[in-house]
């Protein structure tokens, strides 16, 4: 305990000293497509330190010249045992399919499941890629927006109740939901699920923000007319090593069915046994990472409490903040002007929903998985610019 509880320690103060200079020198998206003097609070990506876990894995692999196609059988056992001791979720290794990623487990899940011009509901504001994955499948998309209530965004089982009345085969639901940061309840995924029971319909879960989430109930745990598909890519932000997993019940087993062989290798070896190691035994590195997100949450909320142009209906966990900037005097287009004027680069609101969507235009979505002094920075840099619109 006190061994893992410095470890901790270290790892807070490692990434307080994190230097601008060295994360410029990243090649990733956050950092290695935007101008030198932009900060980035965009794409979902966390600035701390890799999993040491996931670094020897990757390292040993390498180093053994284990780099042919992969064999995913360890992976998947050790997700089976993660799903078991951190969600309470039994699932059989043979329910378990390794697919590229997310996406790739998504995008198959709604091909065999729904059929060209079925619709498919997706909650907005979304993950702007589902909108994407409909259009290029040829399925119709039932948008239903999110209710923006008092105590935060919910579901509005009315609407999803229409649209599945209406014909729509499936529902993506985002879980961890990507950009609002809500953990859906067992309340309302019981709703859900029974609602999509009464149509004969499916859900597509994508929890891939599940590990980050401390309190979580997995949609496959309530009904059986799911698939899953989950990574560790987001929770210890190793997006580009890929590989996911997908969670088939016996009433979706044919999602698996048609998986190809060839699909089930587009992940490599580095990426599989660092997923492994990471499912199996992270060394702590998880749970300091969520401290430390609630520590940059709780900055961002003290800022937002002193700015009466913005409202936030603070994420449950993650480290996405779905800001409504409507009233924060920046325009039709917030991100824009930020970037133009603060150089901080944010994720637009409008790119979460089809065009004119009360719950995303006028929002902007910030990602505070970085430094406490440089979130201070961009903060600072944000703040200075609202006070000379308003
Ligand atoms: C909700 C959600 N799903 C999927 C992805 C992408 O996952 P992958 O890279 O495994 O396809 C992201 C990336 O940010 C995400 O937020």
């Amino acid at each position: 305990m006190a061994r893992s509880s410095s470890a901790s320690a270290r790892l807070h103060a490692e990434i307080d000293a994190l230097r601008e200079a060295d994360l410029r020198r990243r090649r990733t998206l956050k950092w290695g497509a935007i101008d030198a003097d932009v900060l980035p609070a965009w794409v979902a990506e966390m600035d701390y330190p890799v999993a040491p876990a996931a670094t020897e894995a990757v390292i040993a692999a390498v180093a053994k010249g284990d780099l042919g196609y992969p064999v995913a059988r360890a992976y998947v056992e050790a997700f089976a045992r993660w799903a078991w001791e951190r969600q309470q979720w039994r699932v059989e290794p043979a329910q378990l399919t390794p697919v590229a990623d997310v996406l790739a487990g998504i995008e198959s899940a709604l091909h065999t499941l729904t059929a060209p011009g079925d619709g498919v509901v997706v909650l907005t504001p979304t993950y702007p890629a589902f909108l994407r994955i409909l259009k290029k499948l040829g399925r119709r998309l039932s948008e239903c927006a999110l209710l923006d209530g008092p105590d935060g965004w919910r579901m509005d089982f009315d609407a999803i109740s229409d649209a599945l009345a209406g014909g729509a085969k499936a529902v993506v639901l985002c879980h961890p939901h990507n950009p609002t940061g809500r953990v859906w309840s067992r309340a309302e995924l019981t709703t859900l699920a029974g609602l999509v029971d009464a149509h004969g319909a499916h859900v597509v879960s994508d929890e891939i923000h599940a590990p980050l989430a401390a309190d979580f109930v997995p949609y496959g745990l309530i009904a059986g007319h799911s698939v899953t598909v989950t990574s560790v890519t987001k929770g210890w932000n190793v997006a580009g090593l890929k590989g996911a997993v997908l969670v088939c019940q016996p009433e979706t087993a044919r999602v698996a069915a048609a998986i190809p062989p060839h699909e089930r290798q587009r992940a490599s070896v580095p990426s599989l046994a660092a997923g492994a190691a990471l499912w199996s035994d992270d060394g702590g590195w998880l749970a300091a990472i969520r401290d430390y997100l609630a520590l940059t949450r709780a900055e961002l909320r003290k800022w937002v409490d002193d700015r009466p142009g913005i409202r936030w209906h603070t994420a449950e966990t993650g480290y996405l903040a779905w800001l409504d900037v409507r009233d924060a005097g920046l325009g039709p287009d917030p991100a824009e002007v930020v970037l133009d004027r603060a150089r901080v680069a944010l994720d637009p609101g409008s790119r979460y929903a089809p065009t004119g969507s009360a719950v995303a235009d006028g929002f902007i979505r910030f990602n505070h998985a970085t430094s406490v002094p440089l979130l201070r920075t961009m903060l600072g840099r944000i703040g200075d610019l609202l006070d000379s619109v308003q």
